[in-house]
């Protein structure tokens, strides 16, 4: 039998065609020769023995379908929710696709300050839908009131990214109590990847307010990006809701096993986060601060930096094996670097002082 290669392409859906790729600059990111500031990572993995315990498990778990055990109930007590109102999702990439396919129609419209994390705006394309919304000022500080003003009857959803990634905007819980309020039959769905550094979390507000839902994730301070495991926060219906549509064994087994020691013992994820936030983070705008370089500061393990030649910093931090993440319109004046820690830190320092110099 023969098969007919000739070039016809299979006709895919009109949103699918229309839209663009979402391609982070994953190639050539070899850690043996750069050092990774490109992509909000944590600086070190988890502890030997989680690493031992999962090695073990994969002996004997991988040809069976996962088995959760008691995660849930783990991960309830953490958040502070029972666990009726968890799902958990293949990453919170995931958490954002089940969110907006249960949510959205054609053609309704998401509304979310720019810029901010570009899933977003790749899930809802899928859908045929527009994501826009008011621009971060210049000093990214969050344009709450003009987002408000940015609703209209073609909105479906809002979203809040909290603290915003890539600009670090912090939004306090009243401005997010604020929009629950102004927009009941709304549902504002609040992503907070970086709760762990942040400290501020809106979970209490669902008890008063049924459209919040929150999306976390275990790739950033708990350390396992690899693993893809996140969660989803929201009522117990519309958590129903969403399990129609994640597969059941979505999750894989490793991640759960890997998140339930984290979990269990957070002395280490904690002290990187510690590490991070008091060590890394005062000693590098301390050299900013010095030398005179303008940065914005946040409560989170990255940095938005303004260089006067951000081309020009980002190439030579390459040419000196450091990665990091230049940022495209409308903030192409900054770029984004990952905190790590400080030997790695004082080794950037190092490096970007020369740059200065240059
Ligand atoms: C704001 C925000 N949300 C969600 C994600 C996705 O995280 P993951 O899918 O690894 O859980 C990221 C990753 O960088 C992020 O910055």
């Amino acid at each position: 039998m023969s098969v007919d290669n000739s070039p016809q392409s299979i006709k895919v859906r009109e949103a699918i065609s229309n839209m663009g790729f979402y391609n982070p600059p994953l190639e050539n990111r070899d850690p043996e020769e750069y050092m990774l500031m490109d992509f909000n990572e944590p600086p070190l993995p988890p502890p030997p023995e989680v690493v031992e315990k999962i090695t073990e498990l994969l002996k004997n778990r991988i040809h069976a379908y996962p088995i959760y055990g008691d995660f849930l109930e783990k991960l309830g007590e953490y958040v502070g929710v029972p666990t009726e109102n968890l799902l958990l999702t293949n990453g919170s990439d995931q958490g954002i696709d089940v969110i907006l396919r249960c949510l959205l129609e054609n053609g309704d419209e998401v509304k979310m300050a720019q810029p901010g994390f570009p899933m977003f705006r790749q899930i809802a394309g899928t859908l045929g839908c527009p994501i826009d919304g008011p621009k971060f000022p210049a000093d990214f500080r969050f344009p709450h009131e003009e987002l408000k003003a940015s609703v209209n009857e073609k909105t479906r959803l809002i979203v809040v990214i909290n603290p915003n990634n890539p600009t670090g905007s912090a939004v306090s819980l009243e401005q997010i109590e604020d929009l629950l309020k102004s927009f009941p039959n709304l549902p504002v769905l609040v992503d907070e990847a970086y709760y762990e550094f942040s400290g501020q979390t809106c979970v209490s507000l669902l008890s008063s307010y049924p459209n919040l839902i929150v999306i976390r994730t275990f790739s950033k301070a708990l350390g396992m990006p690899s693993l893809r495991l996140g969660y989803v926060v929201a009522r117990p219906d519309f958590i129903m809701h969403l399990q129609k549509i994640r597969g059941p064994y979505d999750v894989n087994v490793v991640a759960v096993f890997a998140a339930r020691e984290q979990l269990k013992h957070p002395a280490h994820w904690q002290g990187i986060v510690k590490h991070l936030l008091e060590e890394s983070k005062p000693a590098l705008e301390k050299f900013f601060d010095e030398h005179g370089v303008k940065y914005y500061s946040n409560q989170t393990n990255f940095m938005l930096v303004e260089p006067q030649d951000p081309v020009a910093a980002c190439e030579f931090l390459k040419e000196n094996n450091i990665l990091v993440r230049p940022m495209g319109p409308p903030i192409s004046h900054t770029f984004r670097m990952s905190l790590r820690m400080l030997p790695d830190m004082q080794r950037f320092m190092e490096v970007y002082s020369r740059f200065l110099k240059t």
